[in-house]
């Protein structure tokens, strides 16, 4: 029988996973090693300790989902400011997408300009003004149907860390562009050299009065309980987050620097923000508890993170130079992509998590790690939390290289 439900992963499919607990998800009664982690929300693992607290204390406490202004979120941000301690105000909704979705909104009420610069390779959701990908004369292609052809007019590609490329475009068209939007370490490719291009973009964007944007989606917490900005010192005008923040729970978080806000109240700029789920009190709660713990905790944490990432990635890449395997292991932090090929460099393959001519390969790879208990999402990101062991990490190890022989 065809599936009910539309959403990507389901058609065809009748493997639902039920839930899940540590390191594992649980498939008809098998127990699974998990590389996913919620696309990379939870970095303390699923059901955590401070995840089932957190549920106990909203039933003491009788914290209840409420839609109006709530101690629950203004806790939580007074906490953020702490993290993100580039940005003066934050405003709360419920993914990444919606995220984005306001950011670009913020940014289009500060001026009347309409193009958007857009780096390759980057993802920002389920957003119509960003959901096209390059092709190799960097035009952008809608990737979804039903996307209309005045999001296409307005955006415009640049090479991600291709400061020559890039200035050119940017130059041409620096008159009509609103704004520049950057997952500043791109999950299709974690490279630790993109700070000189990221500070390439600050420079120029401000000498041009146009808005920076860092989409800190997967970065925000999982770069050492901080976030990237602060970790390379970068400060961009608007900045996005969520997943970690949110503890399990779905959120979605946008930052504006003082300036920003002061630009709108000078402007008298009403921005919506409303949602009936916006800075809801349960989302909130458990993000403030989960961020609280992981700030506490965070030495420990980050300090295991960083052992068993680089491990993974050292094994992996010193398996596939002695084995003259066309693969290669990129890794920011806890952040991980197996790329299935040795030749990174044209631009427009950034974007593709998997090399198209490659698939085939990668899918019989996933099957064969399923065989073997191990779940690797579709998209090839690997994510390790906190509750990720050694024995997890050397048993991951062994059958990707099996994998890999076979
Ligand atoms: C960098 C980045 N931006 C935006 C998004 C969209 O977030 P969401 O899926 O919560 O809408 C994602 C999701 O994976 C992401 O990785």
């Amino acid at each position: 029988m065809s599936n009910l439900i539309l959403n990507e992963g389901y058609y065809n499919n009748n493997n639902f996973f039920e839930g899940g607990s540590g390191s594992k998800i649980f498939l008809k009664g098998r127990r699974i090693l998990d590389l996913s982690f919620c696309a990379g929300s939870l970095l303390l693992g699923h059901n955590s300790k401070i995840f089932i607290e957190s549920l106990k204390e909203i039933h003491r406490k009788k914290i209840s989902s409420l839609a109006s202004p709530n101690l629950q979120a203004n806790n939580f941000a007074k906490l953020l400011k702490k993290v993100i301690t580039y940005k003066d105000k934050f405003i709360f909704c419920n993914s990444g997408t919606e995220a984005i979705t306001k950011a670009l909104r913020i940014s289009f009420s500060i001026s009347n300009k309409s193009m958007i610069i857009a780096t390759t390779g980057s993802w920002h959701g389920s957003v119509d003004n960003l959901l096209f990908s390059p092709d190799k004369m960097l035009r952008p292609t809608p990737i979804s149907s039903g996307i209309l052809n005045s999001h296409k007019q307005n955006l415009k590609f640049i090479p991600y860390n291709n400061i020559e490329k890039s200035k050119k475009i940017i130059l041409k068209n620096k008159l009509k562009i609103n704004c520049i939007i950057v997952e500043p370490m791109q999950a299709s490719l974690p490279l630790h050299e993109a700070k000189n291009y990221l500070m390439f973009l600050r420079q120029i964007s401000k000498k041009h009065n146009i808005i920076l944007i860092f989409d800190e989606l997967i970065t925000g917490l999982r770069t050492n309980g901080s976030t990237l900005q602060n970790y390379f010192k970068i400060k961009p005008d608007i900045s996005t987050f969520g997943k970690c923040f949110g503890g399990g729970f779905p959120i979605g978080i946008i930052g504006i620097t003082k300036k920003v806000y002061q630009n709108l109240s000078k402007k008298n700029k009403k921005v919506f923000f409303g949602g009936t789920f916006s800075a809801n009190s349960i989302s909130t709660y458990v993000g403030m508890r989960t961020t609280d713990y992981i700030l506490k905790n965070k030495k420990k944490i980050f300090k295991k993170l960083e052992k068993f990432s680089s491990l993974f990635e050292n094994t992996m890449n010193n398996f596939f130079k002695s084995h003259m395997i066309p693969a290669k292991v990129y890794r920011f932090k806890s952040l991980i992509r197996v790329v299935f090929t040795d030749r990174l460099t044209e631009e427009g393959s950034r974007g593709n998590f998997f090399i198209s001519k490659k698939l085939q390969r990668v899918e019989k790879i996933r099957k064969f790690l399923q065989k073997k208990n191990i779940y690797i999402p579709s998209n090839g990101l690997i994510y390790f939390s906190d509750q990720t062991s050694l024995q997890d990490i050397n048993y991951l190890i062994k059958n990707l290289k099996l994998a890999f022989k076979t």
